[in-house]
């Protein structure tokens, strides 16, 4: 699907953005042009890279649970 139409980014694309690092839309900008330009994306990308921090809290608080 696609995310951003102005960059003709897809969600496949942002989430590999994410999983090799970007943690803002900055990062995502320069990574994968996504958001740059009109921001109708932008709270899209917010909720993507949010979903990404919440996925790393919730592994590492069960790794602070488990002492692994
Ligand atoms: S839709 Fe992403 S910058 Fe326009």
């Amino acid at each position: 699907m696609i995310v951003c139409v102005c960059a003709g980014v897809s969600d496949r694309e942002i989430r590999a953005s994410i999983q090799a690092g970007a943690r803002t839309l900055g990062d995502l900008g320069r990574g994968c042009r996504a958001g740059v330009d009109c921001g109708a994306c932008r709270d899209m990308l917010r909720g993507m890279l949010g979903a990404r921090c919440h996925h790393r809290s919730a592994e590492a608080a069960a790794t602070t649970k488990t002492g692994t």
